[in-house]
């Protein structure tokens, strides 16, 4: 809203068709009043950005922000299958156009390729035992629900785990949908892509929401701000790789208490930008 209000041309990109809407509707009045910027709303995947692009022919861009993972709204829509706090259908696609849900990924999937998914993308140390209880349970009954779930979750690891502040069905709901959702390879396809449609001076800023988002995310950056990655022995560079990026963040930007107080989910957010040179 404050680009908005500056006078941007603001492209919002978000791959849910409900959320979309809501914005349409919410930033309408700036697309209609001659003192403000123009939003223009784009409901496509970030890693689509080229061809959006193109689509819209948009002129290399100012600034992009990436804001990722799911928004509070998505959490508590219980149909949309997100939260294990909500009973409602185990889907967490982030877009009908994602083509498998999440009770129907774990119907299928063998154990191990379940044990590695819960370890790789939820980091969880439980992984094994989850995905045993899953696999013994779905013989016997469908699990279609994120109750079902976080219930199974709950009876897998030990109890102690259980007294933890953290929710036991925390780490696999994460690797689930993320998953789902493609999210680890969109974001580095999306990163990607956006660095070349940058102008020079222009700003890349991406918010995220786990380590694993995160890393992605801050090892993308130190190799565009590298440039050449031919080895120390070289006398020549021989990959002719050149620096893209200078960080301008070198530790990620984390909320302060003040931001805390007043929003709570910023908890696990971290900001990184780079300067597109
Ligand atoms: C943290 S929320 C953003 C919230 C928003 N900035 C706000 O203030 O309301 C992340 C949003 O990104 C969308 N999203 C996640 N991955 C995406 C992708 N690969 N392409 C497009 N949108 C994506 C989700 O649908 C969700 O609405």
């Amino acid at each position: 809203e404050r680009l908005l209000e500056k006078g941007a041309k603001v492209y919002g990109i978000d791959c849910d068709e409900e959320v979309i809407e809501i914005a349409k509707k919410r930033l309408a009045p700036f697309s209609s009043l001659a003192q403000y910027g123009t939003f223009i709303p784009v409901n496509d995947n970030f890693s689509n950005i080229l061809n959006i692009i193109e689509k819209y022919n948009i002129e290399p861009a100012d600034g992009i922000l990436f804001d990722l993972g799911v928004s509070s709204y998505q959490l508590e829509r219980e149909e949309r299958g997100f939260s294990f706090m909500k009973n409602g259908p185990l889907d967490m696609r982030m877009s009908k156009r994602v083509p498998v849900t999440a009770s129907e990924l774990i119907k299928k999937i063998s154990e191990d390729n379940l044990t590695k998914l819960i370890f790789a993308y939820g980091e969880d140390r439980w992984a094994k035992k989850i995905s045993r209880t899953i696999v013994s349970l779905r013989k016997s009954m469908p699990i279609n629900t994120t109750r079902q779930l976080s219930e199974l979750i709950a009876r897998a690891v030990p109890k102690n785990i259980l007294k933890s502040n953290i929710h036991p069905a925390t780490r696999t709901f994460q690797a689930l949908r993320i998953a789902v959702n493609d999210e680890l390879e969109n974001l580095e396809k999306g990163l990607s892509d956006a660095v070349n449609i940058l102008k020079k001076d222009g700003r890349i800023a991406v918010i995220s929401f786990n380590s694993l988002e995160d890393r992605i995310v801050k090892h993308f950056f130190l190799n565009k701000a590298k440039g050449c990655t031919c080895l120390p022995s070289a006398i020549v560079c021989v990959c002719g790789g050149r620096k893209e990026l200078r960080i301008m963040t070198k530790k990620p930007v984390v909320p302060d208490g003040a931001e805390l107080d007043y929003n709570r989910s910023s908890r696990s957010a971290k900001l990184r930008v780079a300067v597109k040179l």
